[in-house]
């Protein structure tokens, strides 16, 4: 089965692209290299073996995608390419309501076009706001502080419109925790642009050298520790859930969280990474950031109920696999 991934070349979605050509389908890469770079595909022909099809092109430009369904014929779509930093999305909303919006409408459009009815689509944990968790899928999503999250939110529901309006149309709607790690090979994984924000790539950098300290944001959470508590997934398990979905995918619109159902607090994500790769991480207790919450994990019982498909890579195995790519990565 031909399956377009839009944003192959980034972090989840090159990694999906391995577990789907691992477990036998074919995939046609869409990615405008906006956050990724082009010796991903490299890295991607050395793990799969084999050469990959690859269109560096805006998803948002109607004729290029165009072009690539009349080039083959696509039987279902799992589309990542969007921009992703909650920051960014704060200081210039315009830019991620425009990419994020236009490039799943127009994506949607030429689907229709083209009579492609499996669509399985990036959204996060950021959709479930202040809700307390074990967050469900039953919950109703509340407001998320950020353009970012806000423009999951609008695709969230345009699919689930369409999926109302189409007898055939099946969408699975995947809500990601927080995956960190990388592929056992080092070859690909998280090499975000400039000074992380994220916690893991961070913790990463200041066991280079990168950075002197880690910075915790606030120790007087409500939590074991009183430091931010969340649900780590290791990107390996997180693609296999995508392959799992499109696997089980049926006429509707159907929503999974996909996380461990484990919270781990900073503090213990950062003596496990110490533990794991027998390294220092300095760390100052700051501040809480401001827009963040204490707790955040998944009830992950949906997923594994209808596709069959748990996390299995712990903590420590997603510090080693983070560190390893670390140590190979250059820049
Ligand atoms: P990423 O930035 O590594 O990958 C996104 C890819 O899409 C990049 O390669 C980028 O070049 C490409 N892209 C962006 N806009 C495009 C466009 N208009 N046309 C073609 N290509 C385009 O991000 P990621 O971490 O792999 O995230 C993938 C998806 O998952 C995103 O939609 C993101 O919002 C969502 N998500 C990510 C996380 C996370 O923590 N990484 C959490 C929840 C949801
Ligand atoms: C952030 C985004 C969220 C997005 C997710 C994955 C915000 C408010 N939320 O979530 O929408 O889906 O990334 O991309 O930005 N921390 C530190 N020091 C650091 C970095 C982080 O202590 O240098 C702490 C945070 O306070 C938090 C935890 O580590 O408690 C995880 O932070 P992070 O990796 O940024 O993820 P989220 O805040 O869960």
């Amino acid at each position: 089965m031909n399956i377009l991934v839009t944003g192959g070349a980034g972090y989840i979605g090159s990694h999906t692209t391995v577990a789907l050509i691992e477990s036998g389908y074919n995939v046609i890469i869409a990615d405008n290299l906006s956050n990724s770079s082009i010796s991903t595909k490299k890295n991607l022909e050395t793990i799969t073996n084999q050469e990959l099809t690859f269109y560096n092109i805006d998803v948002a430009d109607n004729n290029a995608l165009e072009n690539v369904f009349s080039n083959h014929h696509i039987e279902g779509v799992i589309h990542f390419a969007g921009y992703k930093s909650v920051s960014e999305s704060v200081e210039k909303p315009l830019y991620y309501y425009n990419n994020n919006l236009i490039s799943t409408l127009t994506l949607l459009n030429v689907c229709e076009k083209f009579s492609v009815n499996k669509f399985v689509f990036s959204s996060s944990a950021t959709v479930y706001g202040d809700n307390k968790p074990p967050l469900t899928e039953k919950m109703l999503l509340s407001p998320t502080k950020n353009p970012y999250g806000e423009t999951k939110v609008m695709c969230e529901r345009m699919l689930s419109d369409i999926a109302k309006s189409k007898e055939h149309f099946s969408v699975a709607i995947l809500r990601y925790f927080n995956p960190v790690g990388a592929h056992e090979s080092g070859l690909i994984g998280e090499a975000p642009n400039g000074i992380p924000n994220n916690l893991m790539p961070f913790v990463s950098q200041v066991a280079k050298g990168k950075h002197k300290k880690l910075n915790i944001f606030g120790d007087d959470y409500q939590t074991l520790d009183g430091t931010g508590v969340r649900d780590y997934i290791h990107v390996v398990d997180l693609a296999i859930g995508h392959v799992a979905a499109l696997d089980n995918l049926t006429n509707g619109v159907h929503y999974y969280n996909l996380g461990t159902g484990r919270g781990t607090s900073v503090l213990e994500l950062v003596k496990a990474f110490e533990r794991a790769n027998d390294v220092e991480v300095p760390y100052d207790l700051m501040d809480r950031r401001p827009g963040d919450i204490a707790e955040c994990y998944a009830d992950v019982s949906k997923a594994e109920k209808e596709l069959g498909w748990t996390a299995k890579r712990d903590i420590i195995e997603m510090c080693r696999d983070a560190w390893r790519f670390e140590k190979k990565h250059h820049i």
